[in-house]
């Protein structure tokens, strides 16, 4: 028979397991895979500090087994040594004192380095935290955008980061550390990608109902890559040709959409939700709930409660080939 706390460390230990497992098999963006100047700091000082805690608790417990054998040879307590004072000066308090010195020298090191502005010919993007999406800005390019961050690599960016209702916490694992969006305030981060690839970032604060499901996307592209994405973007908007696309713009100017969110060169000039002028090239549907496919786009339109509940876009009714159109459309925007 096992005792129950048996059971229960086994229980622990498969849990553990588990979660090891998922991190190195790379699904979740984890620090220790950075991919970025600034997550490369965070990651070396973390193994740093996993050594030496490491090093400590097996330390201590070669002492602990030390003085149990040693106590059950003699039989009993015995005359405490002449080193023992030594010992717990210099284990207790002289050696924590030198340990936690460097530690706390190296973070300070670290901080600073990572608050360094991007430089003053960097990129800047702005990035406006909302429940539960993310609005996306490049004022030098007049881009606007939501939900996928493009940038180029091997270049730090400057990202100026603020939310319009309640706090979000701007985090790219892979890149750099965490930076808190604040109402009434501009925090400034600097983000640079070093290999191209598409990092999940994610809402690290707490901000209601769909916190968890407040996901964007890096895009880090190769320059010339990042070039082709900003004339994409920055040319001015073109009118679908194809019959099917032009009939889906017309359902889309004239239903609800068009009161909450806008495409360029239509009559759609809402600001509540994310700006769609580039849908089609996005890779997911509110804000990384779910894949950016037809048949999620057309589940979201319908009834988008189902799938992100809480959210502020109401379900839209449309007859199915009102819907096939507006969905064949707004997949067209690039
Ligand atoms: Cu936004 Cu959590």
């Amino acid at each position: 028979m096992h005792a129950p706390w048996t059971r229960r460390t086994l229980l622990l230990a498969g849990v553990l397991l588990g979660a090891l497992q998922t991190g190195a098999c790379g699904r979740a963006p984890s620090t220790l895979q950075p991919r970025g100047p600034g997550a490369q700091r965070i990651a070396t000082l973390w193994w740093f500090m996993f050594g030496v805690s490491a090093a400590v608790v097996l330390l201590v417990a070669a002492l602990i087994l030390f003085a149990v054998v040693r106590r059950t040879r003699r039989g009993g307590p015995s005359e405490e040594p002449r080193w023992a004072h030594g010992l717990i000066f210099g284990g207790g308090v002289l050696f924590p004192i030198i340990v936690l010195t460097v530690l706390w020298v190296w973070t300070l090191r670290d901080i600073a380095a990572l608050s360094q502005p991007a430089g003053s010919g960097a990129i800047t993007i702005d990035v406006i935290g909302h429940q539960w999406w993310w609005e996306v800005r490049y004022p030098q390019q007049g881009i606007v955008t939501a939900n996928d961050i493009h940038v180029p690599v091997g270049q730090g960016v400057e990202v100026r980061l603020t939310t319009d209702d309640v706090l979000h916490s701007f985090w790219v694992p892979q890149l750099t550390g965490k930076t808190d969006m604040i109402a009434g305030r501009t925090n400034r981060m600097t983000i640079q990608a070093d290999h191209p690839g598409v990092y999940r970032g994610q809402c690290a604060e707490f901000c209601g109902l769909q916190h968890a499901q407040m996901i964007f996307y890096v895009v880090a592209q190769t320059p010339a890559d990042y070039q082709a994405w900003v004339a994409r973007e920055a040319a001015p908007p073109t009118a679908p040709t194809d019959p099917t696309a032009l009939a889906g713009r017309q359902v889309f100017e004239n239903s609800p959409c068009a009161a909450c969110h806008t495409i360029r060169g239509t009559s759609a000039r809402g600001t509540l939700g994310p700006d769609l002028s580039d849908f089609g090239g996005r890779l997911s549907i509110g804000a990384g709930a779910v894949p950016n496919t037809r048949a999620n786009l057309g589940g979201w339109v319908v009834d988008s409660q189902s799938i992100k509940p809480g959210n502020l876009m109401p379900p839209i009714q449309l007859d199915p080939a009102q819907l096939q159109y507006l969905i064949g459309y707004l997949e067209s925007l690039r």
